[in-house]
């Protein structure tokens, strides 16, 4: 279903250069005054509303706050004079997506400028679809991932989740492993039963044998009572062992021999024991290059890597990045009673263009320092801070501040950077056109045009 955007200006000309630009992506409906307006927005959920600062009998932005009281999620922008500079700044400050200044020079990137806002709103709506849906499936951890990689392996999980097979996650640190798990726990027919988890890198290896074991009563000093470890607790559910990759090679070969035996006996006792839980591995060094360094068994590897998932770094994550940013600043506005946001155009591109070597991690820390710091009101690129290395990629640094000689014209040097910039891109994307225009906010229409012209594209 195409967007619906509603646009309020009394000027004849404006409205009607802004439905001929959208007509065939967008729904646009046209109001010339304030009441038209009410009245449209009465009947219709707007995706974006594009609204004029001077309307015959009232401001802009007046009417913008009247309308976010009832919907404080709505996403607009602010079209002002030359002269209205004081309302845009207002406007911005007051959370509104953007505003744009009469007469538009530059369509194409008035046409960006109201891609990037309908974005932000399928964002939103997003979120709020996914809130409910998990809010259904009760028990289970929030999980944000609806970009392809995410979708492709959240299907995986839950196909692997109703069986009853050893899983192995793999994944560089912060991507979700631990998320992933308890999601695999919830998805699966044991889900009523226990879930346990341990990280096999944060304990001495004896502390660790006995709380994977249990022990007897006086099987070593300290052992005062009986008691009953994770392969016991885990009778019928599910157990997670975090950080596999860390287990000592004493106990690599005692789990190997549970697994092998599905029994096991308690430290201090001869009487094995069943048991029957279901193996969740992770690890963050990936298994196969351990045992090739002769760090981990390779009886046990096989063992373990019956099913492997791979959790995508989140510079892989496409728009996900962004609703991840906007579902940590509800969590954080929420914990800290704040309003801070929404994110500003320039912030939603500092986003995008980091690498997040932390991945989902780094981007939680980052909006959480950001919403203790701030006030509240928007958040713009610099608030994002140097901390988080919210600066561009570097494979797009160059593109973006390209060095052409000063002795070309004006045209030539502008020309010589859009062709530097798009081949730039193109590499970035990995010769995807849709990535490419996302990355770069530019219609992908309006891009595959651009690329034809120097060349890049054929066809
Ligand atoms: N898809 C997601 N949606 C929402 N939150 C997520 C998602 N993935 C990860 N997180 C959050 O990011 C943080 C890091 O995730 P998690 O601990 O699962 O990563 P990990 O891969 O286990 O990291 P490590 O290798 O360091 O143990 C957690 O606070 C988690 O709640
Ligand atoms: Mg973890």
């Amino acid at each position: 279903m195409k967007p619906k955007i509603l646009v309020v200006d009394d000027d004849r000309y404006t409205r009607a250069l802004i439905e001929q630009l959208m007509r065939h992506s967008a729904q646009v409906h046209l109001a010339e005054n304030g009441e038209v307006a009410r009245q449209l927005f009465e009947a219709i959920d707007f995706n974006l509303v594009l609204m004029d600062q001077r309307l015959p009998q009232d401001t802009g932005l007046d009417l913008l706050r009247e309308f976010r009281a009832q919907r404080p999620k709505l996403v607009a922008i602010l079209i002002t004079g030359h002269a209205d500079v004081r309302d845009a700044v207002a406007a911005v400050r007051e959370g509104l997506f953007d505003y744009l200044t009469k007469p538009f020079e530059d369509l194409e990137a008035l046409e960006a400028v109201i891609g990037k806002a309908l974005e932000l709103d399928s964002a939103y709506r997003e979120i709020d679809s996914l809130r409910t849906r998990l809010a259904i499936e009760s028990g289970a951890p929030d999980v944000i991932g609806q970009s392809p990689a995410m979708e492709r392996l959240l299907g995986q999980v839950r196909e692997v989740a109703a069986l009853d097979t050893t899983v192995l996650l793999e994944g560089e640190s912060g991507t979700g492993k631990d998320v992933m798990a308890k999601l695999i726990h919830a998805w699966s027919q044991r889900a009523s039963q226990p879930y346990l988890e341990v990280n096999c890198g944060g304990l001495p290896e004896s502390l660790l044998e006995s709380l994977l074991f249990g022990f007897e009563k006086g099987a070593f000093t300290g052992a005062s009572q009986a008691t009953p470890g994770y392969f016991e607790k885990a009778h019928n559910g599910n157990l997670f062992l975090d950080e596999i990759a860390d287990m000592s090679p004493k106990l690599q070969s005692s789990l190997l021999r549970v697994l092998q035996d599905r029994s096991f006996c308690r430290i201090g006792s001869t009487s094995p024991r069943k048991t029957d839980f279901r193996l969740i591995c992770a690890t963050n060094r990936p298994l196969a290059g351990e045992v090739k360094a002769g760090r981990f068994r390779e009886d046990l590897y096989y063992r373990i890597n019956v099913v492997a998932l791979g959790l995508p770094p989140l510079r892989e994550r496409g728009d996900d990045i962004i609703r991840l940013a906007l579902h940590f600043l509800d969590r954080y506005n929420a914990k800290f009673g704040k309003q801070c946001g929404p994110f500003t155009p320039q912030a939603v591109r500092a986003l995008e263009a980091c690498r997040w070597p932390g991945n989902v991690r780094q981007l939680q820390h980052c909006i959480e320092r950001v919403v203790a710091l701030e006030p509240g009101g928007i958040i713009d690129a610099k608030h994002l801070g140097p901390s988080c290395e919210c600066q561009l990629a570097p494979d797009l640094q160059d593109s973006a501040a390209p060095s052409p000689s000063p002795s070309l014209a004006y045209q030539e040097a502008r020309a010589e950077f859009e062709r530097n910039y798009m081949r730039r891109l193109l590499e970035a994307a990995g010769g995807n056109m849709s990535e490419a225009a996302r990355c770069s906010g530019i219609p992908r229409q309006n891009l595959y045009v651009r690329m034809k012209r120097w060349g890049f594209v054929t066809e």
